[in-house]
C-alpha cells in the first residue's frame, strides 16, 4: 500500500505536498519503551530500529541549522523523499513520508530527527563501545565526539561546525553506520558516501578500516545552488574539514592555529601584541576561538558578532571578558584598553562593518585586522546584511533569497570601503581563508590588487600566504593532533608530558630556521592544561613538523605498550602541508599557477591509505567553500603493537612531505631548505628540486 503511494500514485502524494506545507506533523508516539530499554551497546548494535520511536519534539533550546532555502521542484521532493525512505521498511513509508515531507518543507532538508537516538551523545571510553575490533571503536568514539552537544554547532543536525559541516545528513546514516562499525572485523573496510555508508567490504588487516569521500562532484556541478540541491535530495553532503571526517575536536584546535596566526602576524609587522588592536568577526565554531587565542598573544581583540545567542554562550564559556552592544561605549572602551595596555577581548554585539566604519570615523587605530565571518557560505546564514536585524535577516535569507543576496553583496562592498580606509593608515589586514576576498571581489567590492599576478590578484593577502605559509607548512608544521580513547584526563596529562619532552629534545638539534617554531609549540604544550581547553574527548592539538610528528607518535605507542597509557588516535585537521589543496588558503601561497590543482589532496589520501592510516577522507569544500577547495585527512589507531609503529612512521612520514615536496617544486625557499632536510635524514626519500631562475635573464627577454 505504501509502496503503491511511492511508486504508483502520484496524485496523492502530490497531495501530501500540498497539505503539508509549512507544518511539522508530530506523530503518535511508537514503542518508546523497546527503545530506552536497551542498553548503549544494545543500541548501537540495533542499527535502524525495526519498530519507529517515538516523534521528537523540536527543542527550542539548542542550536539549530537555519533553515535551508527552497531549492527543490516537487518532482525533486519526491525524489528526495524516495531517497530517505530507502533506509526503511515499506510498512514505516506512509508515517515516514508525510513526517520527512513536513521536515523538507520547515527546514529544507530531511534530518529524520525521530531517529534522533536518547542515549547522551559524547564520546566514551573506548572500552563502552560494542565491537570485534579496536579500531573501528575507535572510529565510533570519533564521531560522538563530532556530534557531542558540547562540540557540534548544530548537534540535533548533525553538523559539526561552519555551519553546514556535516558528519552524517540524517539521522538513519548514522545509526547505520555505528551498526557497520560495531560489527566490522579487522579484515573488512566500511565504504562512506558523503554521510550514507554504502556497505563493509572484505579487505586486510593493514587497509584502512574506513573509506571517507564527501561532497565529491563531477567538477561542472560543484557550484553551491548545486550543493544545495543535491544535499537537499540526500545524495551528497558537505563535510567541511574535520566533521565529515570524525576528526573535530572542538575548539581547541583552532585555538592553537589562531594562536599562532594571531602571534606571528603581530611579528610581521614588527609589534608586541600588548596594548595593540586586533580586529575581527565572529563568534561561531572556529570563529570563536579568536578572542580566546588574542589573549593567550596578550592583545587587544574586538570582535563583532551578529547572533545574541552565540554570544552570550562565549560569553559564559570565558572565552570573551567583555560584550558591548553599543557603539561609542566599544571606542571608549577600546581606547582605555590601549592607554592601559591591557591584554583584553571584548565582543560586539553586532555587524562588523559598523565597527570598522566607526573606528574610521572616530580614528581608533587598528593594527591588525581580519574577519572570520563564514563567507564560504555566503547566502545561507555565513554573512549578515548590515542594517537590518539578525531576525529580518534570517527571514529574508529563507523568503527573499535574490534581496538577500543583494544586501549581503552591498554590504561586502561596503566592508571593503572601511577596511580600505584603515589599511591606507598603516592596519595591516589579512584575509583567514574564509573567502572573505573572494566573496568580495564577486560582490564588486574595491578589493582588487592594482597590478595583479597569479596568486596575488587581491590588494590584501591571505593568512596563509603572509603567515602560515612560509612561516609553518613549508617547514612541515601543521595541525597535529591526538586523542586519549580511554577518556581519562590523566591519560592526555602524560601525553603531554610526553610530547612536551620530545620537543625538548628535537629543538636542540634543529636548525636556526626552525627554532621559533619549536619554542612557540614547546611554550604551548606546556600551557595547555592550565589554559584548560579540552571540551569533548580528552584531545591535543599540537603543531608539529615530520620529524616531530613521527616522534612524539612513536613515544606514545611505546607508553601505551608498556601500559602507562591506554589507545590513543592520532590525526590533524586537514588544514595542514599535505592534505589540502586550496587555491585561496591552504596552497595560496604556491605561485607556480599550480594552485589550482588539486593532484597533492588526491595523491595524500591515496598514499596516507596504503601506508597504515586507520581511516582516511577526501571531501569535496570546506572553509572556503563548495568546489573550492579538495582536502583530505586520516585517523589512526595506536595500540602499543608493532603494527601500529611500522604503520605510523611509514605514514606519518609520507603524510607530511608529500606536501614539503609539493611546495619545493613551487619553488618555496623554506620548503627547498625542508625537503633537502628530508632527504639527508632517509636516503630514500628522493625528491626532484627545482632549478631557480634569474629573474634577470627573465626581465631582459
Ligand atoms: N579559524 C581558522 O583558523 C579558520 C581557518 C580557515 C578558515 N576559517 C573560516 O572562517 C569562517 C568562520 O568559521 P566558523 O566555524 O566560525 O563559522 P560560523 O558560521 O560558526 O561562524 C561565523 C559567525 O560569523 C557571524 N557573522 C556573520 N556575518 C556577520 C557580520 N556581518 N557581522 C558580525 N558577525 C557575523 C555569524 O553569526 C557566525 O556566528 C569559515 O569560513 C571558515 O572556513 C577559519
Amino acid at each position: 500500500m505504501i509502496r503503491q503511494t511511492q511508486h504508483d500514485n502520484r496524485n496523492e502524494l502530490q497531495q501530501l505536498l500540498n497539505n503539508s506545507r509549512n507544518t511539522l506533523i508530530i506523530f503518535e508516539n511508537y514503542n518508546m519503551e523497546t527503545i530506552t530499554a536497551l542498553s548503549f551497546k544494545q543500541q548501537i548494535k540495533q542499527g535502524i530500529p525495526n519498530e519507529l520511536p517515538s516523534a521528537k519534539i523540536y527543542e527550542t533550546d539548542i542550536n539549530h541549522a537555519p533553515k535551508r532555502k527552497e531549492i527543490l521542484s516537487d518532482e525533486e521532493k519526491k525524489l528526495a523523499l524516495q531517497n530517505a525512505l530507502r533506509y526503511f521498511k515499506p510498512e514505516q513509508h506512509e508515517i515516514l513520508a508525510k513526517e520527512f515531507l513536513a521536515e523538507l518543507n520547515d527546514y529544507g532538508r530531511i534530518y529524520m530527527y525521530r531517529f534522533r537516538p536518547d542515549y547522551e551523545m559524547k564520546a566514551r571510553s573506548i572500552k563502552e563501545y560494542p565491537g570485534k575490533c579496536k579500531q573501528a571503536k575507535a572510529i565510533m568514539l570519533m564521531i560522538q565526539n563530532n556530534l557531542d552537544y558540547a562540540v557540534a554547532q548544530h548537534p540535533h543536525e548533525l553538523i559539526t561546525y561552519g555551519g553546514n559541516g556535516a558528519v552524517f545528513s540524517n539521522w538513519a546514516q548514522y545509526l547505520l553506520t555505528m551498526k557497520y562499525l560495531s560489527e566490522m572485523t579487522d579484515k573488512q573496510t566500511l565504504v562512506m558516501y558523503s554521510g550514507h555508508p554504502m556497505g563493509l567490504f572484505p579487505s586486510h588487516k593493514d587497509a584502512p578500516r574506513v573509506v571517507v569521500t564527501n561532497g565529491m562532484m563531477i567538477p561542472n556541478y560543484s557550484k553551491q545552488d548545486d550543493w544545495e540541491k543535491f544535499n537537499a535530495l540526500g545524495v551528497t553532503q558537505y563535510g567541511q574539514m574535520t566533521a565529515g571526517s570524525y576528526m573535530y575536536i572542538g575548539p581547541q584546535g583552532i585555538v592553537h592555529g589562531t594562536t599562532i596566526t594571531v602571534l606571528n602576524a603581530f611579528r610581521k609587522i614588527g609589534k608586541e601584541p600588548k596594548g595593540n588592536l586586533f580586529v575581527t568577526s565572529g563568534l561561531g565554531g572556529m570563529s570563536g576561538a579568536q578572542p580566546k587565542a588574542g589573549n593567550i598573544a596578550g592583545c587587544i581583540t574586538v570582535c563583532a558578532e551578529v547572533n545574541p545567542k552565540i554570544t552570550q554562550v562565549r560569553l559564559d564559556q570565558g572565552w570573551i571578558d567583555e560584550k558591548i552592544t553599543d557603539l561609542d561605549e566599544l571606542v571608549a572602551r577600546v581606547n582605555q584598553a590601549k592607554e592601559k595596555k591591557e591584554t583584553v577581548s571584548i565582543a560586539y554585539l553586532g555587524n562588523i562593518v559598523d565597527v570598522w566604519e566607526k573606528f574610521d570615523k572616530e580614528d581608533v587605530y587598528i593594527d591588525l585586522g581580519s574577519d572570520q565571518t563564514s563567507l564560504h557560505n555566503p547566502w545561507a546564514g555565513g554573512y549578515y546584511p548590515a542594517d537590518i536585524s539578525f531576525e529580518d535577516a534570517n527571514e529574508m535569507m529563507a523568503n527573499e533569497p535574490e534581496l538577500f543576496k543583494e544586501k549581503v553583496q552591498e554590504t561586502l562592498r561596503r566592508h571593503a570601503k572601511a577596511i580600505n580606509q584603515h589599511t591606507a593608515k598603516g592596519t595591516y589586514f589579512f584575509d583567514y581563508g574564509n573567502a572573505f576576498l573572494l566573496e568580495a571581489s564577486r560582490a564588486g567590492a574595491d578589493v582588487m590588487s592594482d597590478n595583479p599576478t597569479i596568486g596575488k590578484e587581491f590588494k590584501y593577502p591571505s593568512y596563509v600566504q603572509d603567515i602560515m605559509g612560509p612561516m609553518c607548512f613549508d617547514y612541515g608544521f601543521g595541525p597535529f593532533r591526538w586523542v586519549c580513547a580511554s577518556g581519562k584526563p590523566e591519560d592526555l596529562a602524560k601525553t603531554d608530558a610526553i610530547a612536551c619532552k620530545v620537543l625538548e629534545k628535537l629543538k636542540k638539534e634543529s636548525p636556526e630556521e626552525i627554532q621559533q617554531q619549536m619554542t612557540d609549540n614547546i611554550q604551548w604544550i606546556k600551557g595547555a592544561q592550565e589554559n584548560k581547553l579540552v571540551v569533548g574527548s580528552q584531545a591535543r592539538i599540537l603543531y608539529a613538523d615530520a620529524e616531530g610528528r613521527m616522534k612524539i607518535a612513536k613515544a606514545f605507542n611505546k607508553a601505551i605498550k608498556k601500559g602507562k597509557i591506554g589507545t590513543v588516535v592520532l590525526g590533524r585537521d586537514h588544514h595542514d602541508v599535505s592534505g589540502t589543496d586550496s587555491p585561496y588558503r591552504e596552497t595560496s601561497n604556491i605561485y607556480d599557477g599550480s594552485r589550482f590543482t588539486a593532484d597533492m589532496a588526491i595523491h595524500n589520501v591515496i598514499g596516507d591509505s596504503f601506508r597504515g592510516a586507520t581511516w582516511v577522507s577526501i571531501h569535496n569544500g570546506g572553509g572556503v567553500g563548495w568546489g573550492e577547495v579538495i582536502n583530505g585527512g586520516f585517523g589512526m589507531v595506536l595500540d602499543g603493537s608493532k603494527d601500529a609503529g611500522r604503520r605510523l612512521e611509514s605514514m606519518l612520514f609520507w603524510d607530511v612531505n608529500n606536501g614539503i615536496a609539493r611546495r619545493n617544486w613551487a619553488r618555496n625557499e623554506g620548503a627547498i631548505f625542508a625537503i633537502e632536510r628530508a632527504m639527508k635524514s632517509e636516503p630514500s626519500l628522493k625528491v626532484t628540486v627545482p632549478n631557480l631562475v634569474d629573474d634577470k635573464l627573465l626581465a631582459d627577454l
